[in-house]
């Protein structure tokens, strides 16, 4: 009862994304509608981080967060990472051509089989773990906050969201990759 309260009235302390959380079930779209993929088997082992954005081909999303992903994606790798998964919600022919164009302002050998640009074209990934927010202002509807969680062996072990749900800090590639 108390949970549901809160939710409607969420704050990031409510927040559904938190460690020792699974990877929601919920499929995902890999550059077409036909491609579907079950996160939670791909990060069922190993070490992966997962990373959540309000929308693809916004200028924050587009040419600082993924592209400074992109450029440092070995300092991840040297850690141990297996993949980069990057969710927006948005239809997957969107995230095909944003992958396309994220990869353009960071031209980075050997990424592209590193980081992986996923659509959550209904929101319900996002909505599973809390973490859609009310973005009518910008895109028009919900969308995700961004946000970045690592996940060993299915379950979350950190999680780095913006407070905001739209800034660059947090979930920022260096402070990611200095609070590892
Ligand atoms: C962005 O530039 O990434 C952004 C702008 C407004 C709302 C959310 C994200």
């Amino acid at each position: 009862m108390f949970r549901k309260f809160a939710r409607s009235f969420q704050t990031s302390a409510f927040r559904q994304l938190k460690v020792g959380d699974a990877v929601p079930s919920a499929l995902l779209y890999d550059g077409a509608p036909s491609k579907a993929v079950n996160l939670a088997e791909k990060t069922a082992r190993g070490k992966n981080l997962v990373i959540g954005v309000p929308g693809a081909f916004s200028p924050g999303c587009s040419q600082r967060h993924i592209p400074e992903y992109i450029k440092n994606f070995d300092k991840f790798k040297d850690q141990g990472f297996g993949n980069i998964f990057v969710i927006a919600v948005n239809d997957s022919f969107v995230t095909s051509a944003w992958e396309d164009y994220v990869f353009d302002q960071a031209p980075t050998t050997g990424a592209e089989s590193f980081v992986e640009v996923l659509a959550d074209p209904t929101g319900e990934f996002s909505r599973e773990w809390d973490v859609l927010f009310d973005a009518t202002p910008f895109f028009g509807g919900k969308r995700s906050a961004r946000y970045a969680a690592v996940i060993e062996d299915g379950k979350v072990t950190k999680d780095f969201i913006e407070p905001d749900n739209t800034g660059i800090n947090v979930s920022s590639a260096e402070n990611v990759a200095n609070n590892l």
